[in-house]
């Protein structure tokens, strides 16, 4: 793979028109944080770009929503955003918005820049007009029934039930989301972007890396879903596009331009070149020259995102950047797959979510938990899921158990035998080496081990893998706590205090070694590691590498006869209770929209195995009573032939006690229990829904014993 001196890192400009969720963080917030931290750590020259995208319809929308203006909106989220993102410790090098005039004025360059080249087609066309509010319809803003599934809530650019692109003129019965009226059809003129023109080169540069036979990228190193997605595009053909709208919130179109007149820049013309605009704006700031980020063949440019904005930066994007002439071209694209919460798709409209500005609210210092969480079930290939018990989880019996743990250990043990000095250890004595090692220095081999483990770690990183980088690192925590299981120095500190020493010198390399390379993953615990050990703050300068050649060449990472602090505990459990919280949180913001959601599309492929973990059984229900205060609940008692179990339904709706008393059933046995309106309730009855969300049990089609297993 080639390497590069200098990266232009840049995420996803997040819409500034409602909070960020756990699914914007885990697509395109988190990934690049830990891959420009590990860049700067490897002492590459990166630098990370996001801002605000604060145009668009998704923002006139809101505003009208909330009966304010754009402005107050943008200004309102871009001020949320910032401090989230900086509590989240995700370090931007800026954090610009496109309201900004240098922003105006630099996508308005663009735009003049491929008009004068005679780069766009000018075309008239017919366009959804409100009449009573006098104004085109963006397509957001025309809603309808879905032509493919049917939905009658779709967009006019989206149906977000089934997932297909639309133009608005596919919608059935349209409607003005504005006033409410059916929209007229009425001619107006825009710059198409000729896409079709571009689909050869776009082509050879996306599947074999090359344009006009120089070696842009390496296809290899591309996700294959995000090499799937752009040649589906390219297979079904790609149409002109429009570049500009008619509209009253964006970036004008250059007056000078003839038919300019109320026309504004398309929001995906306007948003991927605000990477540029804040690139000049930080570059100002720091008496740098933006142009090597953007124009220099040895600039490798890295677009983090989530897979809904594939086309947008692999096709679109590119297209307007090789158009114009002088930018390079993205040499990766790494977009995440969506992460999906309690089972559910992440739903802003249903209040589906967990908001990340609510969780450090709710979680005071525990950044990195969420962090970490995030990444083990980082959606880099297929969809993921977030759940809260496995959030506890990960961090009960991960950071707790195996990563706290050890740093404790290490630490009381250094402070109990050496008041807090790391110990210097006879060399010639370095073959105590117990259990594995043979003929090899034990502290020596340990320590190569650690070399190869972390090459191994900065090879996931390089190829986007945060997963496995990160199940090397706690593979060392691991190691680390082993080296003191089997050498057990609490009790060889009785009869040989010398052996002790190469062993607490290990493990005090093991923790240094740690400190810095969790950093992209945890920069907080890597702070508090950092204290804890004495050590110079890192300043993400070339540290990692310098920590691979010390060890590469047989030295000590922490040196003999340092002083360390005292013991403090990095992580601490979270009880169910913190967890249930959050659970009837989530649930209780969300019971409205529960049973009428719409039919979904399918969820991520699983494997048999995962099947199998699920223990259905047949059971009848014997009593049945409403829940007080939740008009869509029921009480449940199931007899299960060997145990009777209480279930909260959420059929109340659809069904009468009287109606389901008799009934028998498919129940999900083995779900963990859950509090549902203070009510335990130990299962989940499976039901079918409909289009409609009309809900019917799910049944043997004749009476069989209960508890009998489905499968
Ligand atoms: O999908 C979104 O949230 C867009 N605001 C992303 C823009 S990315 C870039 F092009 F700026
Ligand atoms: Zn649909």
């Amino acid at each position: 793979m080639r390497q590069f001196n200098r990266y232009t890192v840049t995420s996803a400009l997040p819409y500034a028109n409602g909070p960020l969720h756990i699914g914007h963080l885990a697509g395109a917030y988190l990934s690049a944080d830990i891959f420009v931290r590990f860049m700067r750590l490897t002492g590459k020259d990166v630098i990370y770009i996001c801002g605000s995208d604060e145009h668009g319809a998704a923002i006139t929308l809101r505003a009208a929503k909330e009966g304010t203006t754009p402005q107050a909106i943008v200004d309102k989220y871009h001020e949320l955003f910032q401090r989230t993102f900086e509590d989240m410790g995700i370090s931007f090098d800026i954090y610009h918005r496109t309201s900004a005039t240098i922003h105006h004025e630099t996508s308005q360059d663009f735009f003049r820049n491929l008009h004068a080249k005679g780069e766009f087609q000018e075309k008239e066309s017919e366009q959804y007009y409100d009449a009573e509010a006098k104004q085109f319809l963006a397509d957001r803003y025309i809603k309808g029934t879905c032509p493919k599934c049917n939905y009658e809530e779709a967009y006019g650019d989206q149906c977000e039930n089934c997932g297909s692109a639309l133009s608005p003129t596919e919608l059935i019965n349209p409607t003005s989301t504005v006033s409410g009226a059916t929209p007229e059809l009425r001619k107006t003129t825009h710059w198409y972007l000729p896409l079709d023109k571009y689909e050869t080169w776009l082509r050879e540069w996306i599947t074999t890396g090359k344009v006009d036979g120089k070696e842009l990228h390496d296809p290899e190193s591309w996700k294959k879903h995000v090499l799937g997605q752009c040649k589906s595009w390219l297979d079904s053909g790609l149409q002109p596009r429009s570049m500009t709208r008619d509209l009253d919130w964006g970036v004008d179109v250059p007056q000078e331009i003839e038919g300019a007149d109320g026309k504004k820049l398309y929001v995906w013309m306007d948003a991927p070149i605000g990477y540029i605009s804040a690139t000049k704006e930080w570059a100002a700031q720091k008496g740098k020259d933006w142009k090597t980020y953007w124009q220099d063949e040895d600039s490798s440019l890295i677009h983090f995102i989530g897979k809904d904005n594939i086309v947008f930066h692999c096709l679109i994007f590119p297209a307007i950047l090789k158009a114009h002439g002088d930018y390079v071209l993205p040499t990766n694209v790494p977009a995440n797959q969506f992460m999906n919460l309690e089972g559910r798709k992440i739903s802003t409209s249903k209040n589906w979510a967990v908001w990340v500005h609510e969780y450090v609210e709710d979680f005071p210092g525990r950044q990195d938990e969420l962090r970490y969480c995030m990444v083990r079930n980082m959606p880099e290939q297929k969809d993921s899921e977030f759940t809260w018990k496995g959030f506890q989880d990960c961090n009960n019996n991960e950071l707790v158990n195996n990563l706290a743990n050890f740093v404790n250990r290490v630490v009381v043990l250094t402070n109990k035998y050496y008041d807090g000095v790391v110990p210097s250890f006879d060399e010639s004595l370095d073959i105590i080496g117990p259990i594995d090692v043979d003929e090899a220095a034990y502290h020596d081999s340990e320590c190569l081990r650690l070399f190869d483990d972390l090459d191994a770690y900065c090879d996931y990183l390089r190829k986007y893998d945060f997963r496995g980088a990160l199940k090397t690192l706690m593979e060392i925590s691991t190691r680390g706590n082993q080296i003191l299981q089997n050498n057990e120095p609490w009790k060889t500190i009785k009869t040989d205090e010398e052996s002790v020493k190469v062993v607490m010198n290990l493990a005090l390399q093991y923790v240094a070694a740690l400190r810095i390379a969790i950093r992209p993953f945890m920069p907080f615990t890597s702070d508090k590691m950092t204290k804890l050990l004495e050590m110079p703050q890192l300043k993400e300068d070339g540290e990692l590498n310098e920590m691979l050649m010390t060890l590469a060449e047989g030295e000590l990472i922490i040196p003999a006869g340092q002083q360390i602090g005292k013991p403090i505990h990095l992580f601490s459990r979270i009880t169910d209770e913190v967890i249930q919280e959050q659970v009837d949180k989530l649930q209780s913001s969300d019971v409205q929209e529960e049973e009428t959601a719409p039919v979904n599309p399918l969820k991520a492929e699983i494997q048999f195995d995962d099947f199998t973990k699920l223990d259905i059984r047949t059971a009848t229900i014997i009593e049945a009573e409403k829940v007080k205060k939740a008009n869509k609940l029921l009480k449940l008692e199931l007899d299960l032939g060997f145990e009777k179990r209480t279930v909260v339904s959420g059929i109340a709706a659809h069904y009468t006690p009287e109606e389901v008393i008799g009934k028998q059933v498919s129940l999900l046995a083995n779900l963990a229990p859950r509090k549902i309106r203070g009510v335990e309730s130990q299962g989940m009855i499976l039901m079918a829904e409909n289009s409609e969300g009309k809900l019917c049990f799910v049944n043997p089609d004749e009476t069989f014993e209960n508890g009998a297993g489905v499968a």
